[in-house]
């Protein structure tokens, strides 16, 4: 199970209220936010490439704090669907998973899910069940109550056969559709039924001031 990784970072993380990128926000132990969702992907030795998404302005000072051999950078997009467009270009293995470099508490046991369940599909993405009730609401009413144990909360990664992936983003930039994850392109685009791999509720993609203070 060979596979490559894009790893996203060329956001601005303006919901943090941060005055800088909320990726190389550091915890009392001078680790980055960035530092710590590259980590698992190195240590895995089925893991060949990490392509981090990044902007001209942060690219020298993000190959300051996650140097390795595997870590490779590319230039993001003003989307995030569109930075992952770009890191696309560029991965050469028979798998990738597509990873928020804004969560950093990635399990490895999360990892090693994704690549079983890779072996049996050629697209999965990790989700946690939905805890609270969730009722669709229209113009401040509720319209109707939905089958909790049918909602799951997607996170990442989101894992492909590459070769499925780069067609369906390839797809979904030629008819502008906009997408806010990566599953939601093969969902679009193909016939490929996308499995569950069940996560962390830790999980979290770090987004806003209180996140901040569980990193
Ligand atoms: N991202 C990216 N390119 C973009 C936008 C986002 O690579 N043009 C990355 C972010 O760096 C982040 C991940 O995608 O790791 C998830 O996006 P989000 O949490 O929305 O991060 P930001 O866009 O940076 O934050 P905000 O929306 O609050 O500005
Ligand atoms: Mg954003």
């Amino acid at each position: 199970m060979k596979y490559d990784v894009v790893l996203l970072a060329a956001g601005k993380g303006s919901r943090t209220q941060l005055e800088y990128n909320k990726i190389f926000y550091e915890d009392e132990m001078g680790k980055s936010i960035i530092e710590k969702s590259a980590q698992p992907f190195i240590d895995d030795v089925d893991c060949i490439q990490v392509w981090i998404t990044t902007t001209q302005d942060e690219i020298e000072f993000l190959k300051q704090k996650v140097n390795h051999k595997k870590v490779h950078y590319v230039m993001g997009g003003a989307t995030r669907q569109e930075s992952v467009y770009n890191a696309l270009q560029n991965i050469t293995s028979p798998y990738v998973m597509i990873h928020d470099g804004a969560r950093c508490f990635l399990q490895k046991k999360t990892i090693e899910a994704c690549k079983k369940k890779l072996l049996e599909k050629d697209a999965c993405l990790v989700m946690v069940q939905a805890i609270d009730t969730l009722k669709r609401v229209q113009n401040g009413e509720v319209v109707e109550t939905i089958v909790r144990n049918e909602c799951y909360h997607a996170q990442t990664p989101q894992c492909f056969a590459s070769a499925l992936i780069k067609e369906c983003y390839e797809k979904g930039k030629q008819e502008g559709f906009i997408a806010t994850d990566d599953t939601s392109l093969v969902e679009e685009f193909s016939d490929v039924k996308i499995a569950v791999v069940e996560g962390e509720y830790t999980n979290i993609k770090i987004t806003t001031p209180q996140d901040l203070k569980s990193h």
